[in-house]
């Protein structure tokens, strides 16, 4: 070895290897997947998309909902606090990370909690006490992927926050929710309802579930044995067939409400009456999230579809700003799971709207007309006109072939002779037919035959 520092003369020859070398074995790399649970949303799954966005879109400007976006990491805290920290969402679902300064944050599992921190450090209060909100964001929970479930998930979220409990606001986030499922083309919806009381009532009745519970204890499976030391409510919408089975003698939270919350509870039961919106009562229905209280709520649907679980949940939460440190807040909302909502409409057989082709297909045959293309895109754009092309490919046919797979009605070709003579041969695809006008008139063709 040539000592430290000393340059290495690359002009000499490299010494003769004695021994000799296994053949290198030909490593394929491996190709790259998504992560396990979170799906890519491809060009074709759009229009499904779309359409959710556009009927939340109507649905949104009829109650007046103002759109809110909150970071996709928030601390950790806010979501033990408001969340809770008994809950599968907190306990096992959160995805966590360390940043370089040591703060430790997570990967939004839902949307409520974050919505209702940014109300409060923005004072949303103060340009008016009720807020009516509504958010269209990813989701993360590090759950064991299956159909209807992934680890990250799109939900639609409407919060309304602020003013009093009024039962009125429980019946209209339900009714946002009704809308969105019948607007989207989906039947046989199933909507399940039950009240989970206040402090008042609560502490009582969780003391008698406890109390049914626990004479069954070697019954229960190895979560409710969990959950009766931690989160007894939850015991109630275990799906184990076992724990479903103890349910039958449980206490009815419905018949231990205090009177305000069987008041309140009935309100938003007539109200849904008056709306003529069907529900079922359920006891059941618990919800996995600690900061709900009174109205709990559930949309379904049954048939095909129900494999996809609930496609939308929520209730009222009165007391989530104050776990997360402020004096309280009436509010209730709900969220619809974006994924879910295209595979019940997908599994009904639902269809997308038939939407006109407003685009045309631009066709050039020579390199001297492929120059002239850009051009004519801006000309066409500027008149509001789409264009789809495919200009890479030389020959007419090839892309009159792409044109007829896009499903586009109006084709533009441009050869030496039309760009010669300034012209442009309009093709109408559908009907064979085709006409050549002057460029200057081409904006003016094409606007009328697509019309
Ligand atoms: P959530 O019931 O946990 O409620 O979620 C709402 C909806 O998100 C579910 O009904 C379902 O459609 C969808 N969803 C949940 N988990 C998954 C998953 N792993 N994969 C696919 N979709 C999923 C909440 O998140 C509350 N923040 C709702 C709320 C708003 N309550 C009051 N305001």
């Amino acid at each position: 070895m040539p000592p430290r520092n000393t340059p290495i003369d690359l002009t000499m020859p490299f010494k003769k290897r004695t021994t000799k070398r296994e053949p290198r074995k030909k490593v394929k790399a491996k190709t790259l997947t998504a992560p396990r649970g979170m799906e890519d949303i491809l060009p074709a799954e759009w229009p499904w998309w779309d359409r959710v966005a556009e009927v939340m879109g109507k649905i949104v400007e009829a109650y007046d909902l103002r759109r809110i976006e909150t970071p996709v990491l928030e601390r950790v805290d806010l979501w033990k606090r408001g969340v809770g920290e008994g809950t599968d969402v907190v306990e096992k679902e959160m995805y966590t990370l360390r940043t370089k300064g040591g703060e430790v944050l997570a990967l939004r599992p839902e949307g409520t909690s974050g919505i209702a921190r940014a109300y409060l450090e923005h004072r949303l209060d103060k340009i008016s006490s009720l807020q009516k909100l509504w958010q269209m964001s990813p989701m993360f929970r590090h759950d064991r992927p299956q159909a209807g479930r992934q680890r990250q998930f799109w939900q639609i979220g409407v919060e309304i926050m602020g003013g009093v409990s009024d039962p009125f606001y429980d019946a209209q986030t339900i009714l946002i929710f009704e809308r969105l499922l019948q607007d989207l083309g989906l039947v046989n919806v199933v909507l399940k309802m039950n009240s989970i009381g206040c402090r008042v009532c609560r502490p009582s009745y969780v003391r008698e579930l406890e109390k049914h519970y626990k004479k069954h204890a070697k019954e229960l499976c190895e979560n409710c044995t969990h959950r009766l030391k931690t989160n007894p409510l939850r015991l109630l919408d275990c799906k184990e067939e076992g724990c479903v089975a103890l349910r039958e003698g449980a206490p009815n939270f419905l018949n231990k409400l205090c009177s305000a919350c069987s008041a309140h509870f009935a309100s938003v039961l007539e109200y849904l009456d008056e709306l003529k919106i069907p529900y079922e009562l359920d006891q059941s229905l618990v919800r996995g999230l600690d900061y709900y209280s009174r109205t709990v709520f559930e949309f379904s649907v049954a048939g095909p579809g129900e494999e996809v679980g609930a496609l939308a949940g929520g209730g009222r939460y009165d007391y989530l700003f104050e776990m997360i440190g402020s004096k309280p807040m009436p509010a209730v909302g709900g969220a619809a799971g974006i994924e879910r909502l295209i595979a019940a409409m997908k599994s009904q057989e639902v269809t997308l709207p038939k939407k006109k082709d407003k685009r045309v297909f631009l066709i050039h045959v020579g390199e001297a007309s492929k120059l002239k293309m850009l051009g004519v895109i801006e000309e066409l754009r500027k008149a509001g006109i789409c264009v789809a092309e495919s200009l890479s490919k030389e020959s007419l046919s090839s892309q009159l072939k792409v044109a007829g797979r896009e499903g586009v009605r109006l084709a533009l070709i441009f050869g030496q002779k039309e760009i010669f003579e300034e012209s442009v041969i309009i093709r109408d695809l559908s009907e064979s037919t085709q006409e050549t006008v002057p460029m200057k008139r081409m904006i003016e063709e094409v606007k009328k035959r697509l019309k």
